[in-house]
């Protein structure tokens, strides 16, 4: 809880919710004005261990209620983006063992269960999260290729905090993050066509929306609903001197061998929750289809027929890895190799434990 709080207005909250030292998930959307909010994962890998138990503790005693005394006999599926460094995975696997004393685990690439909960064992992932996103080639099961944007769900709603306040509107406290957060998931697009919607937003009211803020003031949007998730396209909108989403997909697949590259373009898969804008599906098949007439056909657009790239937006895609998860989990309930077991981890060497916790 935010020390300034604690004596101050933070008193009405006192009254409302029982007091309690830490607040996990939506407990602590909802208080939020009041908490000094911390995210214990940094662009998809934990970076601050305390606080990640404090997450699994929440999760495994408060949400599920398991009882700790029979976790020997169960197995757990974790998930980790495909650049976790060793030690983080070996952590997670000594934590699940040592400290909530599962029988068995397994670790997951999170781009392999996103193909796996579509029924595909090969294509392109196009996963984006809260603090970066990753193209992500796959074959038959295994990664071939990852590519990194350093632009995702975290720096649109700070660029939605920054448009804002150039229209005079100040959203800038921790607090005041978490609401923009929200209107962002709520009000923001992708544009198919930005000329056009420059145009909307300059010579009509069609694209305003008003959003009532919990102080009760409200804010008027407009092209902002637009040009914040704008930077996944053009991240030198926000100075980051990379490529955006279309590019990276493009390269990915086209850097790799000439052989997978069909299959690729035409099962392209969305996950997580910075997929979840209206409009993001169409615009990445056009410009894939633009990327290969210019590369690839020189601006011919005959040979444009015979070119398939499919953008698979599936509804449930901010929870695609996890519907994977679960799949994966009821198939191998159990025999399978892929798990391994406490006295496993700690009778091998630490590269036995590398190779065997990778699906
Ligand atoms: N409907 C939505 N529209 C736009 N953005 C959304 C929507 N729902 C969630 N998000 C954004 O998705 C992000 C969280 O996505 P996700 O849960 O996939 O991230 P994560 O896996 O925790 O993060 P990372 O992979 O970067 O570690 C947040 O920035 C959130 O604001
Ligand atoms: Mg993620």
């Amino acid at each position: 809880m935010r020390a300034e709080e604690q004596k101050g207005q933070g008193q009405q909250m006192f009254d409302q919710t029982a007091v309690k030292q830490f607040m996990i998930g939506d407990e602590a959307v909802e208080n939020r004005a009041n908490l000094e909010v911390v995210y214990p994962m940094e662009s998809g890998i934990i970076k601050d261990w305390d606080n990640m138990r404090r997450i699994w503790d929440y999760t495994f005693f408060e949400k599920l209620q398991l009882d700790p005394n029979t976790n020997h006999m169960r197995k757990i599926v974790l998930t980790e983006p495909p650049n976790n460094p060793l030690a983080s995975r070996l952590e997670m696997c000594r934590i699940m063992m040592e400290v909530y004393k599962f029988g068995a685990v397994h670790i997951a690439t999170q781009a392999v269960l996103v193909l796996y909960a579509q029924g595909l064992d090969t294509g392109t992932v196009l996963d984006m999260g809260d603090g970066v996103s990753h193209v992500i080639t796959v074959k038959s099961s295994h990664v071939m290729d990852i590519k990194s944007l350093r632009v995702a769900g975290r720096d649109i709603t700070r660029q939605l905090i920054a448009l804002l306040l150039r229209r005079g509107y100040a959203l800038n406290r921790t607090a005041d993050f978490d609401t923009a957060r929200i209107i962002k998931e709520k009000l923001c697009y992708i544009s198919y066509d930005l000329e056009l919607d420059h145009k909307l937003s300059e010579e009509t009211t069609v694209l305003l929306e008003n959003f009532t803020l919990p102080d009760g003031r409200t804010v008027r949007l407009g092209a902002e609903r637009f040009e914040a998730p704008e930077i996944l396209f053009q991240p030198h909108l926000i100075d980051v001197e990379q490529p955006g989403i279309s590019e990276l997909v493009f390269e990915t697949i086209f850097n790799g061998p000439i052989d997978n590259r069909k299959e690729l373009f035409k099962h392209i898969v969305l996950s997580g929750g910075t997929s979840m804008y209206p409009g993001l599906s169409s615009r990445l098949e056009k410009e894939m289809k633009q990327l290969w007439l210019t590369r690839v056909l020189k601006g011919n657009d005959e040979g444009l027929k015979t070119f398939k790239s499919t953008v698979h937006d599936p509804p449930n895609r901010k929870h695609l890895v996890f519907t994977g998860g679960s799949v994966f989990a009821g198939l191998h309930n159990y025999e399978a190799p892929s798990w391994i077991t406490m006295t496993e981890f700690w009778e091998k060497g630490d590269k036995y434990r590398a190779m065997f916790t990778r699906v």
